[in-house]
């Protein structure tokens, strides 16, 4: 008798098991890597320079049930809200200005629901460089003595500029204006791409 009554609640175990594993299982996300367009902005990419407004993305995740599904998308404490999620569709659409400059790498925390399992993750999206940042001359004003025995030839002065941007849209090149009286007294010598001899 008390061998049956074991069985009993192990039968009952085991249905309650069952019954709740099979209940309902949570919705996840498609990852389909970095470089596509839908699944759950794990490491995306986008330009700084993409205008406010364009629809950047599809959160797309399904659920084993075929339930309908939700998403959402929050910010950590802190930080800008730079992306808006219709919850239906998935849509992504970005809301704030970027700039690589100030911020190259957003925490956004997605999340779709079935509407009784909610799944989070937390992913990264970066913020790839435009040629965006105008360059800045260092030392700014040039006052430069010049001995009147000077040697022609002599370097005179070195004028360095930085740029913010990255790669090619951060190096430099220097030009020399001269006002026509002194045309012929200064020249420009190309010494490397970041800082040039004024002779
Ligand atoms: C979501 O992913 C599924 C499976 O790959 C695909 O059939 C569907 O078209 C995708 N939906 C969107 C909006 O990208
Ligand atoms: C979501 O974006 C797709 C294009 O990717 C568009 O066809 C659809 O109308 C959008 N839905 C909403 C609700 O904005």
């Amino acid at each position: 008798m008390k061998e049956e009554k074991n069985t009993h609640a192990l039968l009952f175990l085991l249905l309650l098991h069952s019954t709740l594993g099979q209940l309902d299982y949570a919705p996840h996300f498609y990852d389909y890597g970095p470089s596509s367009t839908h699944g759950n902005m794990a490491l995306f990419s986008i330009s700084e320079d993409t205008s406010v407004g364009t629809q950047i993305y599809v959160l797309n995740g399904t659920d084993p049930e075929d339930d309908p599904v939700q998403y959402g998308l929050t910010f950590e404490k802190g930080s800008k809200e730079y992306f808006w999620v219709e919850s239906k569709s998935g849509n992504v659409t970005l809301v704030q200005e970027l700039d690589r400059e100030t911020q190259d790498e957003i925490s956004v925390l997605v999340s779709i629901t079935d509407g009784r399992n909610k799944v989070v993750e937390t992913v990264r999206v970066f913020v790839t460089d435009a040629n965006d940042e105008p360059p800045e001359f260092q030392n700014l004003p040039f006052i430069i003595n010049i001995p009147e025995d000077t040697a022609a030839g002599s370097s005179i002065y070195r004028v360095q500029a930085v740029d913010r941007d990255m790669g090619s849209g951060g190096s430099v090149s220097y030009y020399l204006q001269t006002i026509p009286s002194t045309a012929s007294f200064f020249g420009i010598k190309w010494k490397h791409i970041l800082q040039q001899d004024i002779i």
